[in-house]
């Protein structure tokens, strides 16, 4: 096994350098490009024709002679430029997966934040910042290329550009601008190397000048290079898409000057709001691959329990699965009657389950396997063009893949879980979470004898068939399996992207790029679309299931637009310092950029072994992650939080934390969900002219007021953190900070400690205290913090629902402003939503001695007001202890 991965390694290396594509920039430079003629423009679109301006460079195939360019200012901050082959109709994104953007407003340039500007002849074209005419987007110098399989664009930034996204990568948020590939082409890459290509495309990238935040989306499925460089002139970065099929579909978002969150609603406005989330699914995650039983799973539930951690989500990998088919329980391992006894305890104490399911089918023509013969009776697998299955090699051996396009695709999903998992007599699950679907698969290139291939899976267990009988939810323990890993080649259109799957064809370790779907589109061009149509289908399987609730589906490949549907971690890592690092750049991305805000990824690391000091503190990092996931692989130790003293108290720790913050967390997804504002933020976005903030992506704003700086080095109890230029007051003991726009060192962080702030200006409805489930923390009562900023005033708000209906005014919202300043505190807004608790207290921090020794008188409220003053931490608190049912006013006088 061991000998046979370096080999394949060793090929891979080989073929990279034989097969990667590289040119001469001076050579395509030297390309003739297009000519503009016939310019039409009827004041808020401007259409024309682009005819090529010489003898074609045919650098990868043939120029195409003609093409047609559109350009349509839609919005006051959004241009939508798009240039297509009129004589063929080319691969476009289907409208069914990414729905354009309303552009029924269309502006006329005059009132546009941005414009586009160009020259004939040749063609180029720039966009500009209309205040500033600052130039954003430039293909000056390098000329256009439009072949069959080869479409290139090049764009000049300045010197050092601020660039952010083109993921997924695991780079640092900030990309490198020296020899710097992204490539797009969903690949199931295991332990997520740096530089390559990973599950998930999305084609955008915002660009962070002092001067503003712009962002620039190029709506393109087809498999991409974009290629960064800062070594081809001495004063700028070149910026270049290499693209092998599809349109140019460019949307470029004017952003702000001073508010870079404000591209982060742009492009939400152009790829779809995020899901709004149930409440529940901010609580702990606990998962792994290798719970060998339902008696593992029922143990880690009660160890949870045990140990005082609050496990929110009980999850179950392939390991339930018989033989590893999807839509089976393994009748020795978890019979149906103890896996619902498990769902039905969890149901009971107010905790949920989730279970794993792929996309690929068992090919099981001669077996009594039902979930294959009714995909099969509708016809719903992908084909190769001879009509036979796209076979593949997934976990239960040789497999079919559902073709996400057929008509008949969404009947048999939903079909299948409502049938597996039904309430009354299947396996009530409350969230769903989707692997393997970039698509992967297991065989190596050429493929020719895939049954060959497929021996050995599934493997047979190992571990001894426990007694059915086995009583649960009183105590026991743990053990193990494996995941794999193969290769090879295939297709090669002439430009090769940067793939890095063994062998690098397009078709390596995923569905043959020529399998063709039910309405004839092919995976060439639909390949990184999979795993969001996957998403999709499921989404709609389980609000099926229990109409008009939120539901949870967490999935590994996405593409644009995929936060309307669901959340995504960050794939299979392992448990290093670099991973524990890497995860913030990797978060920041998804939720900052990509509008896929449920994001974290695997706590204490995926693949081998952690060890209690990094467990602790990624278990605290990970209270901070949208999704807060512990999750493991089966060759590696047990590594749930209550496994060690350290970790288990780093866990209370930081949930405590979590949990307080947790309707303050809510309250911005769902700002998020209604306006597209980035609910975790990476230093700049608040503090955007501040040239320091840029780089750092290891602290991270957590909601708009919550500084999250963690200790990032081994064994290390201190962290160098830099603050900017304002208030910083710590979460735990209230202290005040000066920022002074520099670095500070903190020492003496412990192992279960986590730098926490609340930042200056900010008002907090928290909760007085965690809980073991988001149930019973609903019913804890509130404090609100104030946290006043360099000019004495603060604000903040609060949105509550029930948490789980899709149409929140079922049940009523209750949304809160609350405002400070001038020695006042105004709380108002509207409580359709019963919270049915009190504000405990009113807590002001930073509190002078004046301030301290002035009278406090409540309006608005009944209760047995005191008030009381904390001279050394400079906290004053007034204690109320009323219903939180109506506005009020706290003043200082
Ligand atoms: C637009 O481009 C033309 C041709 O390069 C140039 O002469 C003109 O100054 C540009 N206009 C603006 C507003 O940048
Ligand atoms: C960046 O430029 C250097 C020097 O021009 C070149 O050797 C290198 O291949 C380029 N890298 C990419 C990714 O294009
Ligand atoms: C599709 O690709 C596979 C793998 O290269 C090949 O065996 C098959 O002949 C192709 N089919 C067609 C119709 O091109
Ligand atoms: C993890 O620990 C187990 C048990 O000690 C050991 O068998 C295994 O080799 C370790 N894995 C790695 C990758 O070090
Ligand atoms: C951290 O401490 C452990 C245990 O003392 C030691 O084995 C390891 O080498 C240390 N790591 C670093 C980076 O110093
Ligand atoms: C803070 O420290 C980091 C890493 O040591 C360094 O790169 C950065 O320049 C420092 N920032 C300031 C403002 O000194
Ligand atoms: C660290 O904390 C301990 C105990 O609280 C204290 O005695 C010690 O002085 C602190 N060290 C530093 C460097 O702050
Ligand atoms: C919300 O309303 C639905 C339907 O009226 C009801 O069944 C449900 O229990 C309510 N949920 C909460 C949390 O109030
Ligand atoms: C809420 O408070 C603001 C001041 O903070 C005030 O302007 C506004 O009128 C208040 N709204 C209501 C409904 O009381």
């Amino acid at each position: 096994m061991h000998l046979l991965v370096e080999l394949i390694f060793l090929g891979a290396l080989l073929s990279a350098q034989v097969f990667a594509t590289w040119t001469d920039p001076s050579i395509l430079d030297a390309c003739p490009g297009y000519t503009v003629s016939n310019v039409v423009n009827d004041g808020t679109t401007l259409n024309a024709d682009l005819t090529l301006a010489g003898e074609g460079c045919n650098v990868f195939g043939t120029d195409i002679p003609k093409l047609s360019l559109s350009v349509t200012y839609e919005t006051d901050t959004r241009i939508h430029l798009k240039i297509t082959d009129p004589s063929s109709a080319r691969y476009e994104v289907p409208e069914s997966v990414l729905p354009r953007p309303d552009n029924s407003s269309s502006v006329p340039p005059s009132s546009a934040q941005i414009q586009f500007n160009f020259t004939e002849s040749p063609f180029s074209f720039t966009i500009f910042r209309t205040s500033t005419s600052e130039v954003l987007f430039s293909t000056a110098d390098h000329a256009l290329i439009f072949e069959s399989q080869y479409l290139r664009v090049k764009t000049s930034l300045p010197k050092d550009a601020n660039i952010y996204g083109l993921g997924e990568h695991t780079n640092p948020f900030r990309l490198p601008t020296t020899n710097t590939i992204l490539t797009l082409w969903s690949r199931d890459a295991g332990n997520v190397p740096v530089g390559t290509n990973l599950y998930g495309n999305h084609p955008v990238y915002f660009e962070h000048r002092t001067t503003g935040t712009h962002g620039v989306f190029l709506l393109n499925s087809n498999g991409m290079d974009i290629k960064v460089n800062d070594t081809e002139s001495d004063d700028q970065v070149t910026l270049e898409y290499s693209v092998i099929g599809g349109v140019l579909d460019f949307y470029f978002l004017a952003g702000s000057e001073d508010d870079p969150s404000a591209v982060g609603r742009q492009y939400a406005e152009v790829v779809g709001l995020p899901a709004e989330v149930p409440y529940w699914s901010l609580g702990l995650h606990q998962c792994r691959f290798g719970y060998n039983s339902f008696i593992d799973v029922a143990d880690v539930i009660t160890n949870y329990s045990a140990a005082q951690i609050p496990l929110e989500t009980m999850w179950t990998d392939i390991d339930y699965m018989d033989g590893r088919r999807i839509f089976t329980v393994d009748p020795d391992y978890f019979p149906l009657n103890r896996v619902r006894e498990i769902v039905d305890f969890l149901h009971q104490h107010d905790q949920r389950y989730i279970l794993m399911t792929d996309p690929a089918v068992a090919f099981t023509p001669d077996e009594d396997y039902a979930p294959f013969h009714r995909g099969t009776d509708l016809d719903v697998w992908l084909k190769l063009p001879n009509g036979s299955f796209s076979l593949a090699i997934v976990w239960p051996g040789v497999t079919v893949y559902p073709d996400w396009f057929h008509p008949d695709i969404q009947a048999y999903w939903s079909g299948e879980f409502e049938m597996f998992y039904n309430p009354e007599t299947g396996i009530d699950i409350d969230g769903a979470w989707i692997d393997m679907n970039e698509p992967s698969n297991f065989c190596s290139l050429p493929c020719t004898d895939i049954f060959e291939q497929a021996k050995g899976l599934p493997p047979t267990r190992t571990a001894p068939i426990p007694d059915p009988n086995t009583p649960i939810f009183v105590n026991t323990s743990n053990t193990l399996i494996k995941r794999v890993e193969p290769t090879d080649d295939l297709l090669n259109p002439p430009y090769e992207i940067n793939n890095a799957a063994d062998g690098r064809a397009l078709s390596a370790k995923t569905a043959w790029v020529n399998a063709t779907h039910a309405n004839g589109l092919v995976e060439y061009d639909t390949h990184n679309l999979f795993g969001t149509m996957m998403s999709v289908a499921t989404h709609i399987a389980m609000l099926a299931r229990r109409p008009g609730l939120r539901t949870l589906v967490i999935t590994r490949s996405t593409f644009a637009g995929a936060g309307r549907s669901v959340g995504k971690w960050l794939g299979d890592n392992f448990s290093s310092w670099e991973m524990y690092r890497q995860s913030i750049a990797g978060m920041l991305g998804f939720a900052s950029i990509y509008q896929v805000p449920m994001v974290g990824s695997d706590i204490c690391g995926f693949n081998e072994n952690t060890t209690e000091t990094l467990c602790a503190r990624w278990a605290m990092l990970g209270g901070f992650y949208p999704f807060m996931r512990n999750h493991n692989s089966d060759t590696s130790i047990s590594q749930e939080y209550y496994r060690f003293p350290l970790v288990a108290q780093a866990a209370r720790n930081v949930l405590d934390i979590r949990y307080r913050l947790m309707d303050y967390f809510y309250t911005a997804f769902h700002t998020a969900h209604l306006d597209g504002t980035p609910i975790l933020q990476p230093l700049f976005f608040k503090y955007p002219k501040d040239p320091s903030t840029y780089r750092i992506d290891l602290q991270f704003l957590y909601g708009p007021s919550i500084l999250v700086s963690p200790v990032t080095e081994e064994n290390s109890t201190s962290v160098t953190i830099y603050l900017p230029n304002d208030i910083f007051y710590d979460f735990l003991t209230f202290e005040k900070i000066e920022g002074k726009g520099a670095n500070v060192t903190l020492d003496n962080v412990t192992m279960t400690e986590i730098p926490v702030y609340i930042i200056g200006g900010s008002i907090l409805a928290t909760r007085v205290e965690g809980a073991m489930t988001t149930t019973e923390l609903r019913q804890k009562d509130f404090e609100i913090v104030i946290a006043p900023g360099t000019d004495g005033t603060a604000k903040g708000s609060l949105y509550v629902d029930d948490g789980v209906s899709i149409d929140a005014t079922v049940n009523g919202t209750t949304e809160v402003q609350f405002s400070y300043g001038d020695n006042a505190l105004t709380v108002n807004g509207t409580f359709g939503f019963d919270l049915g608790v009190s504000i405990r207290r009113v807590r002001l921090l930073g509190a002078s001695a004046e301030v301290g020794a002035k009278n406090v008188s409540v309006n608005g409220l009944e209760g047995n007001i005191t008030s009381s003053f904390d001279a050394e931490k400079g906290v004053v608190d007034v204690e109320i202890g009323a219903p939180f049912d109506k506005g009020f006013e706290v003043i200082w006088n």
